[in-house]
């Protein structure tokens, strides 16, 4: 008798072919401030219900088999806030990684980070290092967390670097494709951005993924990023299931 390895079960498709259950989902979690002032609390406390609401909708995007989410955490732009806010999500992001860090490897979840976090705190630095290393062959699902990321400034990198390549002689200036480009940035290793979401009721990008989004499906919510979970990213994935993706055919 043969034996056969037992496959993962493909995933169904739309009629437009795309799979119903998008392979990667990013969200722009925006409205902590706005939450707790609401409450006529401290920023602070709205980016800890934040965490909350992070750790949540990880829960659900595994159960619902994405293979990657990538959340925006903070923003190379986010350096505009005051000090104390600033070390407010420093303290968060330590906590967040200090608590969550067994949880996510026993589930086999591999963390990633977009943008250049060794601008953080030394010891924050440090730990998000130590993080990705630990998690690094874990392969059921991918959480990209992006910090201090900004996508004009990853696009920047990427150009530098296929510069550097040119100008040495390893690359031929026509070989560049958007496949490199696109291996080039710090997304290169993900599956293509399927579903992009922002919370809060801003209609903006404020310099997230740019090139990634060029074909994701954009979803605008009004709720805020606190008062976000499992039930209201399931909506989300009902949406994103609804939608017909033509990627510039008919
Ligand atoms: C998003 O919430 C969290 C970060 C940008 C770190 P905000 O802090 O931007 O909240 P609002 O937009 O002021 O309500
Ligand atoms: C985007 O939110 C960044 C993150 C969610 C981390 P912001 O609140 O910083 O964006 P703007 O300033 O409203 O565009
Ligand atoms: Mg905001």
């Amino acid at each position: 008798m043969i034996l056969r390895a037992a496959r993962k079960a493909p995933q169904p498709e739309t009629p437009a072919g795309g799979t119903v259950v998008p392979r990667h989902v990013a969200v722009i979690m925006d409205g902590n401030g706005r939450w707790a002032q609401a409450r006529g609390l401290p920023r602070a406390a709205g980016h800890r219900q934040g965490a909350e609401a992070a750790r949540k909708v990880l829960r659900a995007a595994g159960e619902a088999g994405v293979e990657c989410l990538t959340l925006y955490a903070f923003s190379s732009e986010n350096w505009r806030r005051p000090e104390g806010e600033i070390n407010d999500l420093m303290g968060l992001l330590r906590f967040y990684i200090g608590s969550e860090l067994n949880a996510l490897h026993k589930e086999g979840i591999r963390l990633k980070i977009l943008g250049d976090h060794k601008a953080f705190k030394a010891d924050v630095a440090k730990m998000v290092d130590e993080a990705v290393a630990r998690t690094a062959g874990n392969e059921r699902m991918t959480l990209a967390i992006a910090l201090n990321y900004g996508s004009r400034g990853e696009i920047v990198s990427a150009a530098r670097s296929l510069a550097a390549r040119a100008a040495s002689g390893q690359l031929d200036p026509e070989a560049i494709d958007e496949a490199m480009i696109d291996a080039s940035l710090d997304t290169g290793a993900l599956p293509p951005l399927d579903l992009l979401i922002r919370t809060s009721g801003e209609y903006r990008l404020s310099n997230f993924l740019l090139w990634q989004a060029a074909y994701a499906e954009l979803l605008f919510v009004d709720t805020l990023w606190p008062d976000f979970d499992g039930e209201a990213f399931n909506m989300a994935l009902r949406t994103y299931a609804g939608r017909e993706r033509r990627f510039g055919g008919r």
